[in-house]
């Protein structure tokens, strides 16, 4: 099985850096990826051999498999995850710091025989379309079969990519093991990893642009080209360059009249990017379309005319299956026919895949995503919260015909929204850009707190809290650096789908509604609506929104968009102790920002309505 890098590449560096590797975690043999479909498959029948893979219902679901993984091993490990720069301020207070030097002898001891008894697999893959200006090439090596077959999916990946890079090309060097060694003899289980959760390591050297991954075989844990790269490793070289990489869908809004309107926005992870991204017009948009780009990362970078354009780097979407239903998203569900992988899903008696929130009736027996029976009655999700589907982008019916162009698309508006049940109104516009940065820097998301039956806020900056290279201070710096230079940089808006009413009822019905504010949105890009001016932002009247097709009075609609006074008030302190944390990495502009928040809302009333 092993086969040489010799014949695959004459890059010598990468051809070094691979000896060196294989010298460190002592694998027993080799295999460079060539990311062909027959690797491909005879991949995914020796992981359905060992156990890792179950071959779904072939009728119902043709080349599709569903991996479980280990009950330690479900999510993305943040608290285990480190910014390694030259010092801990570089990194800045929401970033886990280590010194690089300390860090990369631990790494040395870590990694040291760590692939023992398991093939390491070199994995060339291309963030971006092959050879675009905006791409970047990364090669991981990894003990993973399923690492490889995601990488065939989520990206660009194999003997291609090599091609490319050719003799003298560069490339982002990714470590990753799954940290289960197995000694002469020892019988593998179908997922190793190491179950310890002080055991794993997500490290990120910006200055040498490196990555290095051990213990967990799940998710940006692992596909070191999404999280790592995209993310972390490219928002500090963004910064150095000039652009930027953000966790952010790309959406086309085409109207009856063919124009196209490109949007970009941001939503902390599991708060419907996915959805967003494939959201079908509803009744009374009839004539236009929505073309889906990328639904987790975009990657935009500033063209001498002053417009951006945008890619997304992934070929996949790694997607939250749970909730993903022909309702909430029907071009996820059609995405899903064929040639996918489900990790952490139910299997149904006949080998198809079920979760919470799918279409239909629950099954009255199924396997659990631990593989133990369950029926209706069991009081545990069949399915994992996190369990995620990976299918290939190509596949989703409303894949935009530019989202392989290596010139990428133009972008228009960017979008920023949390999960807030409280405060914050359906949508609202920036009122320039440095305001628009304030409204991205200080999002928030909730997450239950059980114990005092309250709403807690996390604030998710930009939704980069987990994914930035960087000190957040300088990073909202750049932002605001960027949008000077541009000379008529994209609208801003906040948007919020998640408001609730006295009796915990979400008051906008979202989803596929959504594009009725996506429309105020483009109308605003294309200077075709008004904005009426609120403390928070310009806002649509009631009159500005499409409601053909969807009933929705006049006296929920100036609920959902009022402003109180106290919560706008008590907003704008709390974010006293969230800007404090920077320290003198806070830039001037967001605290200019709040305090005219504070003025605006004084100069008031208590409650602020929109003009009937
Ligand atoms: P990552 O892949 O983790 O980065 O997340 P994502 O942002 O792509 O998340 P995803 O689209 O999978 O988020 C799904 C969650 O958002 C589910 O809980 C949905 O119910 C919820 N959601 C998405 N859109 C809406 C909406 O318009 N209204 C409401 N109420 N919930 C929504
Ligand atoms: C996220 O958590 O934002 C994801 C899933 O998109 S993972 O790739 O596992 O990070
Ligand atoms: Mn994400």
């Amino acid at each position: 099985m092993t086969t040489s890098g010799q014949d695959r590449t004459k890059n010598t560096k990468l051809l070094a850096w691979v000896d060196q590797m294989a010298a460190l975690c002592k694998p027993k043999d080799i295999h460079w990826c060539d990311g062909s479909e027959e690797e491909y498959n005879r991949l995914c029948q020796e992981m359905v051999d060992a156990g890792t893979l179950i071959r779904l219902n072939e009728e119902k679901r043709p080349n599709s498999y569903l991996a479980r993984s280990h009950p330690s091993d479900v999510a993305r490990v943040e608290d285990r995850t480190y910014i390694c720069t030259s010092t801990a301020e570089e990194a800045g207070p929401t970033n886990n710091w280590m010194a690089p030097d300390e860090m990369k002898a631990k790494l040395g001891d870590i990694f040291d025989g760590s692939m023992a008894g398991r093939t390491m697999y070199v994995i060339p893959f291309s963030m971006g379309p092959l050879g675009s200006p905006i791409a970047q090439i990364g090669v991981q090596v990894s003990d993973s079969p399923y690492v490889v077959v995601h990488q065939k999916i989520m990206t660009r990946m194999g003997q291609k990519v090599l091609d490319v890079m050719g003799e003298e090309g560069g490339f982002v060097p990714c470590v990753h093991s799954v940290g289960a060694p197995l000694a002469e003899g020892q019988a593998d289980v179908p997922w190793p990893c190491a179950p310890n959760p002080a055991d794993k390591y997500i490290v990120h050297f910006p200055i040498d642009r490196e990555i290095w991954s051990y213990g967990s075989g799940y998710g940006g844990n692992a596909l070191l080209g999404k999280k790592c790269l995209a993310l972390r490793i490219a928002s500090s070289m963004a910064r150095e360059e000039g652009w930027l990489a953000e966790h952010m869908l790309i959406l086309g809004l085409e109207s009856p009249e063919g124009k196209k309107t490109y949007v970009s926005a941001a939503f902390p992870s599991a708060c419907g990017k996915t959805n967003l991204a494939m959201v079908i017009p509803p009744k009374g948009f009839e004539g236009w379309k929505a073309w889906t780009v990328g639904d987790d990362i975009a990657w935009i970078k500033p063209q001498a005319d002053g417009s951006l354009r945008a890619i997304n780097p992934e070929a996949g979407y790694f997607g939250v299956a749970p909730g993903t239903s022909m309702h909430s998203n029907p071009n996820a569900m059609l995405s899903l026919r064929k040639n996918c992988i489900f990790t952490n899903v139910a299997l149904t008696d006949d080998l198809d895949v079920w979760w919470e929130g799918i279409d239909g009736d629950a099954p009255a027996h199924a396997i659990d995503w631990q593989g133990n029976d369950w029926t209706p009655d069991s009081d545990k999700p069949a399915a994992h919260p996190n369990a995620r589907f990976t299918a290939p982008a190509s596949q989703c019916p409303s894949v935009d015909p530019a989202w392989d162009d290596p010139a990428g698309v133009p972008i228009e508006a960017f979008i920023f929204g949390g999960r807030l049940s409280k405060t914050f109104p359906l949508v609202f516009e920036a009122r320039d850009w440095n305001h628009g940065v304030f409204l991205a820097a200080t999002m928030g998301s909730e997450a239950t707190a059980a114990a005092i039956g309250q709403a807690a806020i996390r604030r998710d900056p930009f939704a980069m809290l987990p994914f930035c290279g960087y000190n957040m201070g300088e990073y909202w710096k750049h932002w605001v650096d960027f949008g000077a230079k541009l000379p008529n940089p994209p609208k801003i808006f906040r948007v919020n789908w998640f408001r609730k009413d006295a009796n915990g009822k979400f008051i906008w019905p979202g989803f596929g509604e959504n594009m009725r504010v996506l429309k105020w949105i483009v109308d605003r890009v294309r200077n075709e609506s008004t904005a009426v001016e609120s403390p928070f932002g310009g806002m649509p009247t009631r009159n500005d929104i499409t409601w053909e097709g969807l009933d929705f009075d006049a006296e929920t609609y100036h609920n959902l968009m009022k402003v109180d006074k106290a919560e706008g008030l008590a907003e704008a302190e709390e974010l006293t102790s969230h800007f404090d944390q920077f320290g003198d990495k806070l830039p001037a502009e967001m605290e200019a920002e709040r305090k005219g928040l504070i003025e605006r809302l004084n100069a008031s009333p208590d409650v602020w309505e929109l003009p009937r």
